[in-house]
């Protein structure tokens, strides 16, 4: 299950991931992590020390490697200079499952124990002034992209991505990847307009999306919430004391997180298994091409003087019997 976490900054995104996260591993389901928001916290998040946290590999520093490991021996993809973060899987492609050892893992996860269970984490890297400016936060997103645009996962395992809201996710398709997105918001109109624009890109693509509340504090701030977003609103979460004991790197064990939180962490939970129902292989690789030609023809064919569109493999759908075909050696 693909699960994303987006929202406002400083709304909660990497906090309520981090929780959800160790939601999952305590009940020892297989996990990945990724760090991809603008301000780079989940590591911390999730009990590394500055130290630990500064030395996580950063996806965006390996993505020849990444390309030229997903590309396999896929003859529509002659080089890993003409991958695109969008470029789609095909026949000759590797696939990534979430529970495995593959290259991309050794070079890009660290895993990280927690009380209960443990995590992979990867991280795309800090971002810089200039990474904002476009092309190269493009490639660190896009290196979580090709990723989810090669991995087949299965209901009971889990990846989850702490990431901005921001434009970049929707010119590229990244909002599409996943089987259910969190908009974390607080009971303010700022953290619920964002909800807005996300809604409103959401539409045309089917995106599974629910709005959790963060930082509820009492009725007004319920009311508020319902008002504005109505029956997207899936559940709630009040100050924390938990949460600023492990600001303040004293996390006491995850047990003893406030039950109403844990309560809120088990609604997250159900919704994100239910949406495995509406999964759509086809669908996804659909959208994945969409996105492709889109992205080839807006500026991708003219970084790389190639015809992008010619990577797309017509007969391939990316599922589980994609993964059973033969891969690469
Ligand atoms: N439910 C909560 N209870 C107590 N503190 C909280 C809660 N949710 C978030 N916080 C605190 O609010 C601050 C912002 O949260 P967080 O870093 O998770 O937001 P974010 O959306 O990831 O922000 P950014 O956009 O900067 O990445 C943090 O100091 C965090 O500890
Ligand atoms: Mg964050």
């Amino acid at each position: 299950m693909k699960i994303a976490f987006v929202g406002k900054g400083g709304s909660g995104k990497t906090t309520l991931s981090s929780l959800f996260i160790r939601r999952l591993a305590a009940g020892r389901a297989p996990v990945i992590a990724v760090d991809a928001d603008i301000n780079q916290h989940l590591g911390a998040a999730l009990g590394l020390d500055e130290e630990e946290a500064a030395a996580l590999p950063a996806m965006g520093a390996r993505l020849p490697l990444i390309k030229d490991y997903l590309r396999g021996c896929n003859p529509r993809i002659t080089s890993a200079e003409t991958m695109i973060k969008t470029t789609p899987p095909g026949r000759g492609s590797r696939l990534l499952r979430i529970d495995e050892d593959n290259p991309v893992y050794a070079a890009c996860a660290r895993t990280v124990p927690l009380d209960e269970g443990a995590v992979r984490l990867m991280v795309t890297g800090p971002f810089t002034e200039s990474d904002l400016g476009v092309a190269c936060y493009h490639s660190k997103v896009g290196a979580v992209e090709l990723c989810l645009n090669h991995l087949v996962d299965g209901r009971d395992e889990y990846l989850v991505v702490d990431m901005t809201a921001g434009s970049d996710s929707f010119a590229s398709g990244m909002f599409t990847r996943f089987d259910m997105t969190f908009l974390v918001a607080e009971p303010t109109r700022k953290g619920v307009s964002v909800y807005r624009q996300y809604k409103e890109y959401a539409r045309d693509f089917g995106v599974a999306l629910k709005v959790v509340g963060n930082k509820v504090q009492g009725q007004d701030d319920l009311d508020f919430l319902r008002a504005e977003v109505g029956e997207d609103l899936l559940t709630t979460f009040g100050h924390s004391d938990w949460v600023r004991a492990m600001e303040k790197g004293r996390p006491p064990r995850f047990e003893l997180l406030e039950e109403a939180n844990q309560q809120a962490l088990r609604v997250l939970q159900d919704a994100a298994d239910a949406s495995y129902e509406q999964r759509d292989w086809q669908r996804y690789t659909r959208q994945t091409v969409h996105f492709h030609l889109k992205n080839a023809e807006s500026w991708g064919n003219a970084r790389t003087g190639a015809d992008l569109a010619a990577q797309v493999d017509p007969s391939f759908v990316l599922d589980e019997r994609a993964l059973a075909a033969p891969q690469p050696a």
